[in-house]
């Protein structure tokens, strides 16, 4: 079936719902009334979990959902026995009560006062009954209040911009794929030099979000799940994490570690790990590597039979390439670990860079604070280097400097080039 036929679908089947009072949410009437919400296609569907593109008053957006279908998730209670158009005299404590319990179960963590004011529990209407059966669908995917938490907090966490049902929509970006020769789609290059300063903007970019993850908040954030599908850029290079299913603050990420374990091997969860405590048979609780470094190759990794979800079993990995590794080993090293072939940078500090990257990527090592510190005065001078390659032109480099990576958007964006080689070589 044609990809925007099935999405089609999609918006009828859910408006069918929303007029029957059966589901709500800021969107749908855009979406089943206005026509202001347009499906476009289906992005990424893999047992049950949709990602649909479509268009929402001009602008390119992402809709989400865990489950395709409304009814897979659990009904809220307090709704059984309510009319049609009721649901207007639930008491709102007791709603705001199971509504932080939901939430609560989804982060680890008690949500902040106020936290929940965003929701819309508050909201009364003709059509509560289905806003608050939604609501409770939302709630039920770590996602959604993740990124409902992280709205207006994080350069580095697309906002949510609204739901219908059980979807909730984020901005469409340019993601990330294995596919892509620089992982990313940098767009129309300016040739070796512009994909060499687009990739080192990205860089940039990765090297502020482990550190804004790591400290700006109240709780370490801890990425599980580093791949490049997981990411999206901006087109000033600001990379936005698109998947959050398996990110987790500390103390989820304490629960999820600390399991029964007989050897080391048994304490990885995808790219977060932490040892094997031998005299009781735990595994710590304390993550061993960073969302910058990983930790140590193993030949087993946790697999959750739930997607989203952290009720883990075992399974052998089939293969050491897709385990776990972080940033610096399953981003960049992708970029700057080839020595072959000429580029854009000068040898010595290609060199340097590869090498900074490698002492990040390898196992065990200690210190991330100053192999962030090295890599980032390493793409700085990059980009310097890119920019005094080039023609003088008045007054703008002087400026430039001051924001090395800031003033480099401009960068993707010039005439189209076929690009034949990897932007370091
Ligand atoms: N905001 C977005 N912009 C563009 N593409 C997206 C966005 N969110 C998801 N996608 C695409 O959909 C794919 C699947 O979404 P994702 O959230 O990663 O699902 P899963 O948790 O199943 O891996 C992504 O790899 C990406 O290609
Ligand atoms: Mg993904």
């Amino acid at each position: 079936m044609e990809p925007g036929v099935e999405a089609g679908k999609d918006s009828q089947r859910q408006c069918q719902d929303y007029r029957g009072g059966a589901l709500g949410g800021d969107l749908c009437e855009d979406l089943c009334e206005a026509g202001q919400l347009r499906y476009r296609r289906c992005l990424y569907y893999e047992r049950g979990k949709k990602v649909l593109q479509a268009d929402w008053r001009g602008r390119p957006v992402v809709l989400k959902s865990k489950e395709e279908a409304f009814s897979s998730f659990p009904p809220l209670g307090l709704l059984d026995g309510q009319p049609e158009a009721g649901g207007q005299d639930l008491p709102e404590a007791e709603l705001l009560a199971l509504a932080a319990g939901e939430a609560r179960s989804a982060l680890g963590l008690e949500p902040a006062e106020g936290g929940l004011g965003r929701l819309g529990l508050a909201r009364r209407g003709p059509r509560r009954r289905g806003q608050l059966a939604s609501l409770w669908a939302l709630l039920r995917q770590e996602e959604f209040v993740l990124l409902s938490l992280l709205r207006g907090r994080s350069p580095h966490a697309p906002p949510v911009l609204g739901s219908c049902g059980p979807f909730y929509a984020v901005e469409h970006l340019a993601a990330g794929s294995p596919g892509h020769r620089a992982l990313f789609p940098l767009g129309p290059d300016g040739g070796r030099r512009g994909q060499a300063r687009a990739v080192s903007g990205v860089a940039l970019s990765f090297l502020d979000m482990v550190r804004h993850f790591d400290h700006d908040f109240a709780h370490r954030l801890h990425l599980c799940d580093v791949k490049p599908e997981n990411f999206a850029i901006r087109s000033d290079f600001t990379v936005v994490a698109i998947d959050v299913d398996m990110a987790f603050f500390e103390p989820k990420m304490r629960e999820i570690l600390e399991q029964n374990c007989t050897r080391d091997e048994d304490c990885n969860f995808f790219d977060c790990f932490s040892k094997c405590d031998l005299r009781v048979h735990r595994c710590g609780a304390q993550r061993a590597n960073s969302n910058l470094q990983r930790g140590p190759l193993s030949p087993r990794v946790l697999f959750p039979p739930l997607r989203g979800s952290c009720r883990c079993t075992w399974r052998s990995s089939p293969s050491p390439h897709q385990l776990g590794s972080v940033v610096c080993d399953k981003i960049f090293r992708h970029w700057f670990s080839s020595p072959l072939g000429s580029s854009a940078v000068s040898g010595p500090l290609r060199g340097q860079l590869r090498a900074a990257v490698q002492e990040c990527a390898a196992p065990g090592t200690q210190g991330a604070p100053r192999v962030l510190g090295r890599l980032r005065s390493l793409l700085q001078a990059v980009l310097r280097e890119l920019r005094d390659g080039e023609e003088p032109r008045p007054g703008v480099r002087s400026r430039l400097h001051g924001d090395p990576h800031r003033g480099t958007p401009g960068a993707a964006r010039k005439a189209p080039a076929v690009f034949g080689n990897h932007p370091f070589e």
